[in-house]
């Protein structure tokens, strides 16, 4: 089997640099900010906000853990530190909707069904279904934190929705290259039956999304169809990436 350091040069590399630069800039969000939510808004947005900060906090373990052992990924030698990296990003995320919570005097979440469904999905098999199980929650959180940053009238849940929003995007570059490289030695009717069983995974997930937090995407004005569509469209964008995975040149989804 071919190594993978030797067959490109490192694309890791640059992603690790990435997560490494894009580090500790929750103090530069406006927590002096001194907007409260009304009734209507919390009443809006608290649960899903809990749910989001609840499903944003992985330690990352098992990930960590079958990334260091594949066999062709963990020839490059940057794959593993910039897992980590992009790892200790979504605990930012948490960290950061925590302390809004916290602010808004809205308790944490210890546990919701849930988020347990996903844990449970994402130790099922190897990397590929890890990988595959959180990018399909990413996609989603592309039109979740869109309309959540125009649910309410707060300009620091603004400001948050936002930097999460540019992680997000940049994770689903991220991920795509990670699911495609794994892909590549897989025949061309493997891949399909993956990319048909993923399809079917996001849409089971994208009707469940809906159920949960049809309040905030209400909220910011947003009907089904148009979650639906801009949806669907991300997911479409992510296959394109998975299936082109080694030409995957941009850090941002544009
Ligand atoms: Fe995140
Ligand atoms: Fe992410």
């Amino acid at each position: 089997m071919t190594s993978l350091a030797t067959s490109i040069s490192s694309p890791f590399q640059r992603w690790r640099d990435h997560f490494f630069e894009n580090r500790d800039r929750s103090g530069a969000l406006p927590w002096h900010d001194s907007y409260q939510l009304t009734g209507t808004e919390l009443r809006a947005v608290a649960r899903s906000i809990q749910q989001f900060q609840l499903g944003e906090w992985a330690r990352g373990r098992g990930f960590v853990r079958r990334a260091a052992s594949h066999p062709v990924l963990a020839t490059d030698s940057w794959f593993v530190p910039a897992l980590r990296l992009f790892i200790e990003e979504e605990q930012e995320h948490s960290s950061i909707l925590g302390r809004f919570l916290d602010r808004e005097h809205i308790p944490r979440l210890t546990n919701h069904w849930l988020d347990e469904i996903f844990r449970r999905l994402r130790k099922l098999a190897g990397l590929e279904a890890c990988a595959t199980v959180l990018v399909t929650a990413e996609v989603l959180a592309i039109p979740f934190y869109q309309a959540l940053r125009d649910a309410t009238g707060s300009p620091l849940l603004r400001a948050i929705c936002v930097r999460i929003l540019c992680d997000e995007a940049a994770h689903l570059n991220y991920q795509a290259l990670t699911i495609g490289l794994v892909r590549r030695p897989l025949s061309e009717r493997a891949r399909t039956v993956r990319s048909l069983c993923h399809a079917t995974l996001f849409h089971a997930t994208a009707l469940l999304l809906w159920q949960q937090h049809r309040a905030v995407f209400r909220a910011a004005g947003w009907d089904f169809r148009r979650y639906w569509n801009d949806a669907g469209g991300t997911f479409a964008f992510l296959q394109f990436r998975i299936e082109r995975a080694d030409s995957v040149d941009d850090l941002r989804l544009d």
